[in-house]
């Protein structure tokens, strides 16, 4: 695997319930992570802590969204710009995540989303998941169509500017992850299928896992699954585990 820098974002979803709670769990991850060196770590909270959190961003601790729009500017009520948003330090944004895939959020719309923050050098976080994985194997192309349509138009000199975060989406809240030989697979199918788009530069796009992670499984995931870090929800709200998972991907 291309030694490409470690990776892992906390996905608060909408949580804290206070500004007052972000900006502790935010400063004792920022003073946890002091001594860490390989690994990126990204804070994704909701939108109105961002503001707030921007003096967060150091070299290895940064600041993501959970969401974006794709246009400018204009009459999009609710709506969030990329330009918006990096005036809030954000550098990152999770784009397509299986909740709001849930809430109905098209594969046109999620690639819209990617071209929008690539071109203006952010770094997309792309999820795709199946919902369900049996043998029938349905998941690999599942899988493969949601990198596709994602990607669709998103040039090779922006790869740089992609991660691919795969999240089994029953994994996601669940009480056990997915075994690490079955990230794995995973991580070598959406290597191929990138491969198989972009030739050898898809080496430089970093896959993650999300799902169930925590400091138990961490480090077997990490070692086992051969994945280049993390997508947390849970355990990225406490700081504490959240640190420790951290140093786990960063001595790995
Ligand atoms: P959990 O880590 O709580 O399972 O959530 C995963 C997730 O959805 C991260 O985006």
């Amino acid at each position: 695997m291309k030694k490409l820098k470690k990776l892992v974002v906390g996905n608060w979803k909408m949580n804290p319930s206070s500004l007052a709670e972000a900006k502790k769990i935010a400063g004792d991850v920022k003073r946890g992570v002091k001594n860490t060196k390989k690994t990126q770590v990204v804070l994704c909270p909701p939108f109105v802590y961002l503001y707030p959190l921007s003096g967060v961003p150091r070299t290895s601790v940064l600041l993501g969204s959970q969401n974006v729009f794709y246009e400018e500017a204009g009459s999009y009520t609710g709506e969030v710009s990329v330009s918006q948003l990096s005036q809030c330090k954000t550098s990152f944004v999770i784009i397509g995540h299986s909740e709001r895939r849930a809430m109905g959020e098209t594969d046109d719309q999620i690639n819209r989303k990617v071209r929008a923050v690539t071109h203006e050098g952010m770094t997309a976080i792309v999820c795709v998941g199946e919902k369900i994985h049996d043998q029938h194997g349905d998941y690999l192309a599942i899988v493969k169509k949601q990198i596709q349509d994602a990607l669709r138009d998103v040039s090779k000199k922006l790869l740089d500017h992609v991660v691919v975060a795969y999240e089994p989406v029953w994994a996601i809240g669940a009480q056990d992850a997915m075994p690490a030989e079955d990230v794995h697979e995973m991580a070598l199918f959406i290597k191929k299928v990138l491969r198989d788009m972009y030739g050898i530069l898809a080496d430089g796009i970093r896959i993650i896992y999300g799902g169930a992670v925590n400091t138990f499984n961490a480090q077997h995931i990490i070692d086992g699954g051969y994945v280049h870090g993390f997508l947390i929800g849970r355990e990225s709200l406490k700081a504490k585990n959240f640190v420790e998972i951290i140093k786990i991907v960063d001595l790995s």
